[in-house]
């Protein structure tokens, strides 16, 4: 939700903030804008829509100057137009803003600095929190680190923000509480963005900001920071393992598609070093150094949202299925508010691919304060959630950029079955000879994911037939339930047609009523996983005249002969169906979308990373 990005040194500043949203665009595209002090002038810049219209307007202009900072917005307060657009400048002009969260107090703050004689000329708390620092600095008269120390102080709510002063062009003074922040340093130049993606071509070397910490980066001299509550800081130095072509399209039209057709590298990625396929083994650090943990554990509860809540379910059914431990899947933001049992020996596992997600973060807050033991799976190398736990397991997905996740989902799902059966092998609720055959299976799922790519053609083809449904079903049982569930986010999420996914056999307790020739069905019937019961599913489908779109197992051809149209994957062990049933289905969603003309990367109102709740 939002990204900032900063910079100051000796380069033009323009080109890199610019090339730093455009990075940030992932996490919101409703306007964009930019600030930047040259000539003792302090520009502001900003235009509703992506950063492609700010570019537009913002080359009419003065762009020089070698310290700025510039926003990609996804609106809370205030509508998407360019009077809320970010930066904002205070009062006298003398200040800009960026800001990243949500200001919770603002009408409380923007009533006092009115009887202090302040104007508003947006509708958004971030002009609020620009207007108290102005304020704070003049009552005060101190300078611009502290005035942001004392204004928010003053402030409830989740932050990251930056600010520059015109006769400061020296200086920006940026920090952070709830949203994320990256300072990248470089010879006599720091950068600062919402994640390391704009710095990474610059320089490796990053200060993750620490919760209610704020950074003074002045030109040619160290990183400064100090809390909020004022305490001084050192710096922790850490390298980036972020490579630039990671974040390239690389020849794709759409990172969307890049991203599906990199799962068999990234699962590779998310195994190496942890399956061992010769000796059909796994080792997953981060369960070994607290296996009493969960040898003891007497309940699991994963908490997630979106994507990563539908992988949680599919861990759900296989660390009980294996390992015999209880386990229940939150939706982080419910979870987080609805009071819930949490007891010190529940292991509390929050899946994130940004590792930023608020109510996810705040999930983690909850539990930890409750002393669960806190186990994170996450994508995102050093983002909060993974500071923030006792221990866990990183993805390996590498950057994911689509803002509909795909690679990152099956890697959260290869990453909850290693576990799950490391787990169920040293509990020994698992027979040795399952356990090896699956750690078998395992490694060779990304060869099986290459055969289903092959399909991209055939897929691309019968999408076509479907960009007029205005509604679809995805249906599945077992593991293959939470496949239905998020191969209906996926279409939905890309090409704006409503889509839901079942359990195969609540079928009958509603969604069969939409059932006419205009529903398309899209069933997952594979071999593994109660397949005669979903067969008789299909004919309660077809005897009501819905189009069936199946995914099959290779040289089944009973389904096939039910079906509109089939795509076919090969066998595999039930458990690990979800990693090559779920190809196909972002296959699906991803050339509907594109036949319908849909913004696959950007769809409307979707951000990458929800770090507000
Ligand atoms: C947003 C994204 C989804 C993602 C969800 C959870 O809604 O658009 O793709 O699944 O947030 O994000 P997380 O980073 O916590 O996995």
């Amino acid at each position: 939700m939002c990204g900032i990005v900063g910079y100051i040194g000796k380069q033009e500043a323009y080109p890199i903030l610019i090339r730093g949203l455009q990075r940030l665009e992932y996490r919101g595209y409703d306007s964009a804008g930019i600030a930047l002090i040259h000539n003792e002038n302090l520009n502001v810049y900003k235009a509703k829509g992506k950063v492609a219209d700010l570019v537009r307007f913002a080359e009419q202009q003065d762009i020089h100057g070698t310290i700025g900072i510039a926003h990609t917005r996804w609106a809370t307060h205030g509508e998407p137009n360019q009077v809320n657009a970010h930066p904002h400048y205070s009062q006298s002009e003398e200040l800009a803003l960026i800001h990243n969260g949500i200001i919770e107090n603002y009408a409380v703050l923007k009533e006092g600095l009115k009887e202090q004689g302040y104007t508003f000329n947006s509708d958004t708390d971030t002009e609020v929190l620009i207007q108290l620092i102005e304020f704070v600095k003049k009552s005060n008269k101190v300078d611009l680190t502290k005035a942001v120390q004392l204004a928010l102080n003053q402030v409830v709510g989740a932050y990251a923000i930056a600010v520059i002063e015109k006769d400061q062009p020296d200086t920006i003074v940026a920090a952070r509480k709830g949203s994320p922040l990256v300072v990248g340093i470089g010879e006599d130049e720091f950068f600062l963005a919402s994640d390391a993606t704009p710095i990474v071509e610059f320089t490796n070397q990053v200060v993750y900001v620490g919760e209610e910490e704020i950074v003074t980066l002045r030109r040619g001299q160290e990183l400064k920071i100090r809390t909020i509550s004022d305490v001084e800081k050192t710096p922790e130095i850490k390298k980036l393992e972020m490579t630039l072509t990671q974040l390239e399209k690389g020849g794709y039209p759409h990172f969307m598609i890049k991203e599906i057709f990199e799962q068999p590298k990234t699962l590779s990625d998310s195994m190496r070093g942890r399956v061992n396929i010769e000796e059909n083994n796994i080792t997953l650090s981060g369960f070994i150094d607290n296996k009493e943990k969960f040898l003891n554990a007497k309940r699991i509860i994963i908490t997630a949202c979106g994507t990563s809540w539908h992988a949680g379910l599919i861990g759900k059914y296989a660390i009980e299925e294996f390992a015999r431990i209880p386990v229940e899947v939150e939706y982080s933001s419910e979870f987080r508010y609805r009071k819930p049992v949490i007891n010190k020996d529940d292991i509390v596992i929050p899946i994130s691919q940004s590792g930023e997600t608020a109510d996810t973060l705040a999930a983690v807050e909850l539990a930890k304060s409750k002393g669960a033991f806190i186990f994170g799976i996450c994508n995102v190398v050093g983002a909060s959630i993974p500071r923030n736990t006792d221990s866990g397991c990183y993805t390996h997905a590498g950057p994911e950029i689509g803002v509909a996740s795909t690679k990152a989902f099956t890697a959260q799902v290869t990453v909850l079955t290693m576990l799950a059966l490391m787990i169920g092998k040293e509990k020994g609720t698992l027979s040795e000879e399952q356990y090896l055959r699956t750690v078998h299976e395992l490694g060779q799922i990304p060869d099986k994911i290459k055969i289903i790519l092959e399909q991209n053609e055939a897929i691309a083809q019968f999408a076509k037939t479907f960009t007029y449904a205005q509604n679809f079903i995805y249906l599945g049982r077992g593991y293959n339930f939470p496949v239905a569930l998020e191969g209906a986010l996926k279409l939905k999420e890309i090409s704006y047609i409503h889509a839901e996914g079942y359990p195969a056999a609540e079928m009958k307790h509603g969604p069969i009523a939409l059932i006419s020739q205009e529903m398309p069905v899209v069933v997952i019937a594979t071999s593994a996983g109660m397949y005669d019961k979903v067969v008789s599913n299909i004919q309660e489908i077809k005897a009501r005249k819905g189009k069936i779109i199946s995914v099959i197992t290779e040289g089944d051809v009973v389904v096939k002969n039910l079906s509109d149209y089939t795509i076919s994957i090969p066998d595999t062990e039930e458990c690990l169906v979800p990693l090559l049933a779920a190809i196909p289905l972002q296959l699906m969603a991803y050339h509907i979308a594109v036949v319908k003309g849909c913004d696959v990367d950007q769809p409307r109102n979707l951000a990458k990373s929800v770090t507000v709740e």
